[in-house]
């Protein structure tokens, strides 16, 4: 056997800190106290502690009240605001938030005040292990600081975490890997056996190689995205479909089917911040990520060809009534941080259009406090009255069957532009609406297009049967 194969072998019930009752925190929380294990949640904010001690969690993800109420029924989970006087737990998860900073730099503060306080209070055998995503070189600044602050053996694991916000319980109980990073072999196999219950393959590594791990995987995502963006314009100018070149692609088990959805663009309290950070941390150490630079652009442009979809149906922006369906970055989760929906409903302000933003669970505060003069409106129909457009931003499944009908009566022109290629384009046209999309042909009797149009091109025999739009030679 090897040598820390015992040691998995023999976990049974452990105690458990988790600090940092955000998204990630309270379902990690929540997971390893309905898993068997003693769990003591730590968060600095007295709201939120109090809210989750009453079992209502503060974030909306499908599914965590219950767990919640079931971990704090079962006893095993207990939820403590600020420092303990001491921490009993063997297992020390940092799940506190590390948000984005100048010139894509993370703001590390809410690590080091969790280490400085932890630290005198943890046991000597105790293990940190960080959750949060990092910048490369984070867990080794933890074990210095660590042992600064009284705890000179604490074995630091580097553990990131890739819960998807609206999935977040199911990616934790059936993950597609997990991975633990260490210099302290021993840490480490400790850490793996409190996963070793969900039989997911193990990563075993160093500590920065874990840490690269967690933004190699969310950059590729996001490349993925910002990959297929791009051959979406590519197939408007050359009137090819990109929801079936993806599809095409994706059978390929080399490529792969997910993250092929072209749209506006993706957004998240992910991938922005770890794609900026990554190329910042690669600045800063002399390489020259050229490919993540363009990926983060060709991101942006996707929020200004919606935009230009808009404009160029309707002549122009200004005085022009809006709709936006969805106002959360993606569908399932009320989180608006670096919201694509958003940032084109403000882009659509800014150029002089009165803008109305929709959406089934994000709340007016949120938005204000982001983007001030936003307005949400409660009900479709009333907010689409008078509307002379209706951007499709977010893919709620109550937005990929709307009731066109009663849209089609109440707004001032009947023009959808589907920032997610969800609605059907027959559908949507039957019932009277132009409609646009993301990367498929326009038809007959859409809105003019100063676009190049596939179908006004003439097959180029010299250029390999390129067809070259006539008005372009
Ligand atoms: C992402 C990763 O998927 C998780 O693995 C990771 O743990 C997490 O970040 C994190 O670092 O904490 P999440 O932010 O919840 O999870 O969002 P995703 O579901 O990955 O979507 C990200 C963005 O990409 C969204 O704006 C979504 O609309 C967009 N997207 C995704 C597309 O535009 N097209 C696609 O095909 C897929």
């Amino acid at each position: 056997m090897e040598a820390g194969m015992d040691e998995r072998a023999k976990t049974v019930v452990a105690d458990i800190a988790v600090v940092g009752c955000g998204h990630v925190g309270l379902v990690v929380a929540s997971c390893f106290a309905t898993l068997g294990h003693r769990v003591t949640a730590i968060d600095v904010d007295a709201a939120r502690v109090a809210s989750i001690r009453s079992g209502v969690s503060p974030i909306y993800e499908p599914g965590l009240d219950a767990l919640l109420r079931q971990a704090l029924d079962s006893g095993r989970l207990e939820v403590v605001e600020g420092t303990p006087d001491a921490l009993r737990a063997e297992f020390v998860f940092l799940a506190v938030g590390t948000p984005p900073s100048t010139g894509g730099a993370s703001d590390l503060r809410a690590v080091r005040d969790a280490v400085t306080a932890l630290a005198p209070v943890l046991r000597p055998d105790a293990v940190i292990v960080n959750k949060s995503t990092v910048p490369i070189g984070t867990g080794d600044l933890v074990a210095q600081m660590a042992k600064h602050f009284g705890a000179p053996g604490l074995a630091v694991v580097s553990n990131p975490e890739f819960l998807q916000e609206g999935t977040a319980i199911d990616n934790f109980m059936r993950p597609d890997r997990v991975v633990l990073g260490s210099s302290d072999a021993r840490a480490r196999e400790r850490v793996a056996a409190l996963f070793e219950p969900l039989g997911a393959p193990m990563v075993l590594t160093d500590l920065r190689t874990a840490e690269m791990i967690k933004y190699a995987s969310n950059a590729f995502l996001a490349t993925k995205v910002s990959f297929v963006n791009e051959m979406s314009s590519i197939c408007e100018v050359v009137g090819a479909d990109i929801a079936e070149v993806a599809r095409g692609m994706g059978f390929d088990e080399r490529i792969g089917r997910q993250y092929l959805r072209a749209g506006i663009g993706w957004g998240g309290s992910c991938f922005p911040k770890d794609v900026a950070a990554l190329e910042h941390t690669a600045s800063t150490f002399g390489a020259h990520p050229q490919l993540l630079r363009h990926v983060i652009e060709i991101n942006r442009e996707q929020r200004r060809r919606v935009l230009g979809k808009v404009r160029e149906a309707l002549g122009t922006l200004e005085g022009r009534r809006i709709l936006v369906l969805g106002a959360a970055f993606k569908p399932h989760t009320d989180d608006i941080r670096e919201s694509p929906a958003l940032e084109v409903a403000d882009l659509m302000q800014l150029a002089g259009a009165e803008v109305l933003v929709h959406d089934p669970h994000v709340r007016q505060e949120a938005v204000s406090a982001a983007f001030p003069s936003l307005a949400l409106a409660d009900d479709l129909l009333t907010a689409a009255a008078g509307a002379d457009a209706l951007v499709l931003a977010t893919e709620w499944p109550e937005f990929v069957d709307l009731p066109l009908d009663d849209l089609a009566a109440v707004m001032r022109r009947r023009l959808i532009v589907d920032g997610r290629n969800v609605l059907d384009p027959a559908t949507v046209r039957g019932a009277g609406f132009a409609y646009r999309c993301i990367g498929r042909p326009a038809l007959e009797g859409d809105p003019p297009s100063t676009a190049p149009n596939w179908r006004d091109a003439e097959v180029d025999t010299d250029t390999l049967g390129v067809g070259t739009p006539v008005g372009r030679r």
